[in-house]
């Protein structure tokens, strides 16, 4: 069943050469976009959507998320406002929460984080394992993550479990752990940092990986400056998500090279870490990410408009660049191309806004301004 979608005011395609059209119209036809152009050469369809001059963009591309969890750890966030730090540590207690969950709850929480997201324009979404970290708990958050998200990364290697010997449970993750999770998933992932793994243990995580046949993406630079932009321009990783702290070095290798940097900006004010140098990366022509990274310590939310609103409002970002990098720069870092664009044959994932023009996700910041969302075609609100 085809659907023109009709009397938009401004449409953002991210595609090169349709670039942003005025009074324009878009024809979907299953799960693919059919036709892009004037509004006035439209051609029929089985269904009209008049739009009544809003603004229309690609869905948001969630790449960086932690759905598969149980448990509450909003104390230890009340205790960041007045003044504790944020440690990998933390991420221990959502661990023993997970693994007390049943298969139910967790899928009921991925379901309702994932409708949440989707409710606010995002149409597609990757999401990570790493809060089981036995065999058991990483393959059942990986299957449970496939009902529900577009793309699975595995993340055994997110924090050693307390009372572990660091080199063994690397041993673990790298044999064992990656044997069962690998044919459930499409990536794999390491938090490289101080008080998770250090550059050579998240070599050797992003090799075995890397056999396996999976795509590398790294957490890096987040707590402080690290190995980790260094080391996943090495293993050629799609993306390296936070990048809070880079030095020069870390910008020019970035530059030189196909990884993504994935800023996270709603962790960062999260977690009271400074916001990112985007600005840096930028003009050194660092292709960048936007991501919620949805997770219950360092970033509860699932809203990409609010990482768009607190990219230009904050990080001074333009609001064109926030708003393609939180659609296509994430489909740059998951490597694909049929998404986070609007042009004939890409996916039918469609955002409108109850607004004229993208520039309103910026000019009126917390204001719910999704008005209706196709996923792959199918009307999602
Ligand atoms: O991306 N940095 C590592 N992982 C998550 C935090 C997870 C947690 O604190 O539970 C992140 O911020």
């Amino acid at each position: 069943m085809a659907v023109v979608i009709t009397g938009i005011a401004e449409l953002t395609t991210n595609d090169a050469e349709l670039g942003k059209l005025r009074d324009a119209a878009v024809v979907l036809d299953g799960d693919r976009v059919a036709w892009v152009g004037a509004a006035a050469d439209a051609p029929a369809a089985d269904e009209r959507v008049d739009v009544e001059g809003r603004a229309v963009l690609p869905g948001w591309v969630d790449s960086h998320t932690h759905l598969v969890f149980a448990g509450d750890r909003t104390a230890e966030f009340g205790a960041r406002m007045s003044g504790q730090p944020y440690a990998a540590g933390g991420i221990a207690v959502t661990d023993d929460a997970t693994r007390a969950a049943s298969d139910e709850q967790l899928a009921a929480g991925l379901r309702k984080h994932v409708d949440e997201a989707v409710s606010q324009g995002t149409t597609y979404i990757e999401t990570k394992t790493g809060y089981g970290l036995t065999v058991a708990d990483e393959l059942r958050s990986a299957t449970l993550a496939g009902r529900y998200a577009d793309e699975v990364t595995f993340l055994g290697a997110h924090l050693v479990p307390p009372g572990t010997d660091a080199d063994e449970y690397v041993d673990l993750v790298c044999g064992p752990m990656l044997d069962a999770v690998a044919p459930h998933v499409t990536w794999a992932d390491v938090f490289c940092e101080t008080g998770a793994f250090d550059e050579e243990q998240s070599r050797a995580v992003l090799t075995a990986a890397g056999k396996k046949g999976l795509g590398l993406r790294v957490h890096g630079n987040q707590l402080g400056p690290g190995p980790g932009v260094r080391l996943a321009v090495e293993m050629d990783a799609a993306s390296v998500d936070h990048c809070t702290y880079l030095t020069p070095a870390d910008v020019a290798a970035l530059a030189d090279s196909d990884t993504v940097a994935t800023l996270l900006p709603a962790c960062d004010l999260s977690t009271r870490q400074p916001l990112p140098e985007v600005r840096a990366l930028l003009d050194a022509g660092v292709t960048v990410a936007l991501a919620s990274n949805c997770n219950p310590g360092s970033s509860y939310t699932s809203s990409m408009a609010f990482c768009v609103t607190t990219a230009v409002l904050q990080m001074r970002m333009t609001v064109e660049e926030a708003v393609r990098a939180a659609t296509l720069g994430g489909a740059q870092a998951l490597r694909r191309d049929d998404i986070g664009v609007l042009r004939p044959g890409s996916r039918a994932d469609v955002h409108v806004l109850n607004a004229p023009s993208t520039t309103h996700l910026a000019y009126r910041p917390g204001v719910p301004l999704t008005w209706a969302v196709w996923r792959a075609g199918a009307r999602q609100r």
